[in-house]
């Protein structure tokens, strides 16, 4: 085998009080990366604006990661097409990254386990992130809903029930170029004992509703007072985008990610369309225009 391609998905991280701990991947947004066996070094093809410098790209740091852990000799040659909107909390590094580990354990027949996948997707995240964390990453690579464990890694997968529907907010604004970095730097490095109750209790039912395939129990615990109080200013609009969609039937609104997009959880019973418009208004009250994308979790990457 010569070449593979790999597509996977877009991702939404922490679902509310999940901070860096959950992950689900949503089929709202796919990455497509090609990976070609070339005589020498790492070279990057692409049509879209994003470094093409292996040491400054996602996906050059997953294959010379890669290249040096597992000591393939063969250059690569990287082909990226991005469909993720960068910058938005929808998992674009990680996309490109996981597709990029993906394709690399199948061009090089290395048989790898998800978690050494998912480990080295992670790495990418450095790039755009600087910091490694795994949960976007983790839902790319696997698909479904993702705990992860740290210290050491282990990823835990969940299939959600086949009736969850979730509506997507990406608001068109400029985003700061280190995104993330800012969006982590405001959150607050000490919680009272309470807060920390409150969103243990949160999470732990996000988990029982993916267990028990129970999407209400799942939207009505997408509840964060810690991280979403923090981050909530640096979204224009946030809180008029989480009342109108609560009010049009979400069972739960919180910020996608890092944001600046705003995710509803609802169920197919919902009445999506008028979540939908609900949050548009929401963000349209600020002036700002948004693209919305009503979409289901996703599987993994996958071979194309
Ligand atoms: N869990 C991360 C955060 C996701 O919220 O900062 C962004 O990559």
């Amino acid at each position: 085998m010569n070449s593979v391609t790999v597509r996977a998905p877009s991702s939404t991280a922490n679902l509310g009080p999940g901070f860096d701990v959950f992950g689900l991947a949503l089929d709202a947004f796919y990455d497509e990366v090609q990976l070609t066996k070339q005589k020498h070094g790492i070279s990057i093809i692409t049509d879209d604006s994003i470094p093409v410098s292996p040491r400054k790209n996602t996906t050059g740091l997953v294959v010379e990661y890669m290249k040096k852990k597992f000591r393939i000799k063969s250059g690569v040659q990287i082909r990226i097409k991005k469909g993720v909107p960068a910058g938005f909390g929808m998992g674009s590094s990680a996309a490109s990254a996981a597709a990029t580990a993906v394709a690399f354990n199948k061009l090089f027949s290395l048989g790898l386990d998800g978690n050494t996948l998912v480990e080295c997707a992670g790495v990418g995240e450095l790039a755009s992130a600087g910091s490694i964390h795994y949960d976007n990453v983790s839902a790319s690579v696997l698909g479904g809903f993702i705990i992860v464990r740290t210290k050491p890694l282990d990823v835990i997968k969940i299939l959600p029930p086949s009736d969850l529907r979730l509506v997507v907010a990406v608001p068109k604004i400029t985003v700061p170029k280190k995104k993330t970095q800012v969006s982590r730097s405001v959150v607050p490095k000490h919680i009272p004992l309470s807060d920390s109750v409150v969103n243990l209790a949160n999470a732990s039912s996000i988990v029982a509703g993916f267990v028990r395939k129970d999407s209400e129990l799942i939207g009505k615990s997408i509840q964060d007072v810690i991280i979403e109080p923090a981050r909530a200013h640096l979204i224009p609009g946030f809180y008029q985008v989480k009342k109108n969609s609560l009010k049009a039937g979400a069972l739960g609104v919180t910020i996608s990610g890092a944001g600046p997009s705003v995710i509803s959880f609802a169920t197919k019973k919902s009445n999506l369309k008028k979540i939908a418009d609900a949050m548009k208004k929401g963000f349209a009250n600020k002036r700002i225009d948004s693209q919305i994308v009503i979409c289901k979790p996703s599987n993994g990457a996958k071979t194309i």
